[in-house]
């Protein structure tokens, strides 16, 4: 529909707005993305906005009475326990009532076991809650609730896609928690284009969003990923909403992990983590070690203690390195950065003088475990060195600090608990930037039975590592 007789186009990823038609996003960089912005001018009101056409020139508007924040009231108790204590922990202490929360991830990762799980949980325990699913048939949500030992619960489940049927069920049951799974499914009549398109999602979200403020409804907003982990639908829609969780892991593996992207009533370093089982996800409230491999470490392998906000996580980091067949030599990475792997690498070539210019390199994070901590730059820099050499010097030793394109191993935050976590584990040695082991002898926390070994820079740290 044109907008006043102009057409305009947006991005479906990040929203970008432009008078023409691109292949190419100049703002999220994607392409083929941009399509005809088919939001009527009347819906493209600001955010849950019911009230006084503020398009309309020469409407008379009331002004809105100020209230002081000295007589506004709120109640500590409004937050409900979701039954998983991992998921209350990334959610700040539990669901906020009224509050919007996204949660994403890749098709498969078990978001809607986790939030069936949640919702079984909290019907248990006598809160009014209702699953909208426009995804699965009620059959296919009985047979996982079956699964997850939920079969005969009361839990309400309503299947339907149109947003509008969506809202009037919501203000009829007026439940407390409420999941909809999944927010691209669903579709407004307000709007011409299809589902899971710009418009569509904005407009959804905005109506679903006030119905939420205004009922006191806890909401859970179920939302896909695109490959890149991105949240598929406009960035706008992170923008709305109150919190974004991401729910992460390899489906090939166990372990799944839920982060907070963006939380209004939370801190944003929580991570919960869980295990996929047979009967659905389970907690695991001790995670330190559980990323780890079982039986003895093997050449081109070398644990760090990486940060998972205010935890402690041991990863273990793997790397083959093997002569290439090709005139590029391959850069394969899983579960930690790709140009951060070419950097670590020439690092290593130049400040090290190790010959890598003709190795094809392959790094991997067991157990399915995705690294953003800087600091595990020199784990992965003497798994590739030991690699190399084929020796096996990652034997009961851990290593953790940034490396910078000078060499030189840089101080990370947190020593004392990395130390701490991989004693905890049996480590004997431990390998830690000059300053890091200053000041653990600075602090008298060096654990009984081990070592820590302050390293300079990376072709110290190599050299430390092959004797
Ligand atoms: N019987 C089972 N035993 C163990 N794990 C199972 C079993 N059934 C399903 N799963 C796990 O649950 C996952 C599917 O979970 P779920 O449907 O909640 O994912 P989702 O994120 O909602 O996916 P989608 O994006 O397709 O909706 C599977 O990938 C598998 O790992
Ligand atoms: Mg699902």
């Amino acid at each position: 529909m044109p907008r006043g007789g102009k057409r305009s186009f947006v991005c479906r990823e990040c929203g970008y707005q432009s008078p023409g038609w691109l292949g190419h996003c100049p703002q999220c960089e994607q392409w083929g993305t941009i399509e005809e912005d088919l939001t009527p001018v009347a819906a493209a009101r600001p955010t849950g906005g019911k009230g006084n056409d503020r398009h309309g020139a020469g409407v008379a508007v009331a002004a809105p009475v100020p209230v002081s924040l000295s007589e506004v009231t709120f109640d500590t108790g409004d937050r409900i326990d979701t039954g998983l204590g991992e998921f209350n922990r990334v959610l700040g202490g539990g669901l906020v009532l009224g509050s919007v929360v996204l949660v994403g991830g890749e098709p498969g990762v078990g978001k809607s076991t986790l939030l069936l799980q949640a919702l079984l949980s909290m019907e248990g325990r006598g809160v009014s809650t209702l699953l909208v699913s426009g995804e699965e048939s009620a059959s296919q949500v009985k047979l996982r609730s079956v699964r997850l030992g939920g079969g005969s619960s009361g839990l309400r489940l309503v299947t339907e896609t149109q947003t509008e049927a969506v809202v009037a069920a919501l203000e009829q049951l007026q439940p407390t928690a409420c999941v909809v799974d999944s927010v691209q499914t669903l579709w407004s009549s307000a709007i011409g284009s299809t589902p899971g398109s710009v418009a569509q999602i904005r407009e959804v979200t905005a109506q679903l969003l006030h119905t939420a403020k205004t009922n006191g409804i806890a909401l859970i907003l179920v939302g896909h990923v695109t490959k890149d982990g991105e949240l598929a639908g406009p960035r706008v829609l992170e923008h709305m909403v109150d919190a974004v969780l991401s729910f992460e892991g390899d489906r090939a593996q166990p372990f799944r992990i839920l982060r907070a992207v963006k939380n209004r009533f939370g801190s944003t370093n929580e991570v919960g983590v869980f295990q996929m089982a047979e009967q659905g996800l389970i907690e695991v409230p001790d995670p330190a070690s559980v990323f780890l491999e079982e039986g003895d470490m093997r050449s081109g392998s070398v644990v760090v203690p990486v940060l998972e906000g205010s935890r402690c996580l041991l990863a273990e980091v793997q790397a083959l390195v093997a002569p290439t067949n090709f005139a590029m030599p391959q850069r394969v990475a899983r579960g930690v950065d790709r140009n951060r792997l070419s950097m670590i690498t020439a690092v290593l070539s130049r400040r090290a003088r190790l010959p890598l210019s003709n190795c094809d390199i392959f790094v991997n994070i067991a157990g399915g475990l995705i690294l953003e901590d800087p600091a595990a730059d020199l784990a992965v820099a003497l798994a590739i060195a030991s690699a190399f050499r084929d020796g096996d010097a990652g034997r009961g030793m851990a290593a953790f600090g940034e490396i910078s394109l000078t060499g030189k191993v840089r101080y990370a935050l947190q020593s004392d608990k990395r130390i701490q976590e991989a004693a905890r584990r049996g480590f004997e040695r431990i390998l830690v930037p000059g300053r890091n082991a200053e000041e653990a002898a600075k602090a008298g926390v060096t654990p009984s039975g081990m070592k820590i070994e302050a390293v300079i820079d990376i072709a110290d740290a190599v050299r430390r590592n092959s004797g």
